[in-house]
């Protein structure tokens, strides 16, 4: 790298702005100078002081950037079922679309320090070691929402365009297998999402192997046999839903990190998968892990920094290994605590 990358930094409500510190905390003494972070308003911090979940000035340093870490949003704050008052998630919605980050990736491997830690049995979760690929700027979080007093509709439309270039992104990332996820007993995008996969496969792809899943019974086997995955590819929402019931795998959706790319040249967001946990903010017990390891998601990803990204993703194993435990996890280590215990195996 020449020169420091610029990071746009979004620490945004509750655990964010914690999790987030102890990042940057982390980042900056393992590689001082590498990285310089900018810190914006995003999410409900920002609908108060401005009245939009996301700025203009936000977005615009947002796009500037060269990768954006991001915290968490949202609160019962802001939490309302009024169509027309600003949410915090609307920040986030309009950030991976404005940045064109069509491809959210989340990695999921059950770590050996902590298989006794998940709430399914250790013998069903060991060698767990895959990753969920998630369609980010489509389907029914984007379609045309009408909402009057007695009704209300969201619309789910995929074009074979946006089916065509997330497979492409799951089956060059799989190792053996993709399983695509649809519903296409009942719902005409799966069925069009199904062809579209079973297309890109034979063509491109064929030297893998390929299996669709209805999103039920995937929810089904990820509980019950979630080493036969290699990389789960689904849709919006149901790549949201599965990806947090994946993450109880690891035994705490606070170990949860995620990337979200797809904009050749343009600025990668990373972030935890975990939302901003209001009840325990402001307590110093939050865990950092799942920003920690976002944080080695934008070095790989964002930068190509493999080096760095798999230092950082060894300490976190080490510190897990040597019986760090955050409160998520069953122990008390605090959040300073945990991001020291990181960094003592990294530097
Ligand atoms: C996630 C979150 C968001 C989503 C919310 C906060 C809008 O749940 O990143 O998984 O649904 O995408
Ligand atoms: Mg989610």
């Amino acid at each position: 790298m020449s020169g420091a990358a610029q990071v746009a930094l979004l620490p945004g409500d509750g655990i964010g702005p914690e999790v987030i510190a102890a990042a940057v905390q982390l980042c900056e003494a393992f590689c001082p100078g590498d990285y310089e972070f900018e810190p914006q308003l995003f999410g409900g911090c920002s609908i108060d002081v401005s009245g939009v979940a996301m700025t203009d000035e936000t977005l615009a340093a947002c796009r500037a950037a060269d990768a954006v870490l991001l915290g968490a949003v949202g609160g019962p704050k802001w939490d309302t079922t009024d169509a027309d008052a600003p949410r915090p998630e609307q920040g986030l919605l309009g950030l991976r679309k404005a940045l064109g980050l069509y491809a959210n990736l989340r990695p999921v491997k059950a770590i050996e320090a902590l298989v006794d830690a998940s709430p399914l049995r250790a013998e069903r979760i060991t060698g767990t070691d895959l990753l969920v690929v998630r369609e980010l700027t489509g389907g029914i979080y984007f379609g045309e929402k009408v909402r009057t007093d007695r009704f209300a509709s969201d619309l789910c439309q995929y074009s074979v365009e946006e089916v065509e270039r997330i497979a492409r992104i799951a089956f060059s990332a799989a190792r053996s297998k993709v399983s695509s996820i649809d519903k296409a007993n009942v719902l005409e995008t799966s069925r069009l999402w199904r062809e579209v996969v079973t297309r890109v496969h034979k063509d491109e792809f064929a030297d893998l192997e390929l299996e669709h899943v209805l999103v039920d019974n995937a929810a089904m086997q990820l509980v019950s046999m979630p080493t036969q995955f290699d990389v789960i590819l689904a849709e919006n929402l149901f790549g949201d839903i599965l990806s947090d019931e994946a993450a109880m795998i690891t035994g705490s959706i606070g170990l949860l990190p995620s990337a979200s790319i797809g904009n050749p040249g343009g600025p990668g967001l990373f972030e935890p998968v975990h939302g901003s946990a209001p009840d325990i903010a402001g307590t110093g017990l939050a865990n950092p892990l799942a920003t920690i390891l976002s944080l080695a998601m934008m070095m790989r990803h964002g930068f190509g920094r493999e080096d760095q990204a798999s230092a950082v993703e060894s300490a976190v194993a080490s510190a897990l290994a040597a019986g760090l435990r955050t409160t998520d996890l069953g122990g008390n280590a605090t959040t300073e605590e945990a991001t020291a215990a990181v960094l003592a195996e990294l530097v």
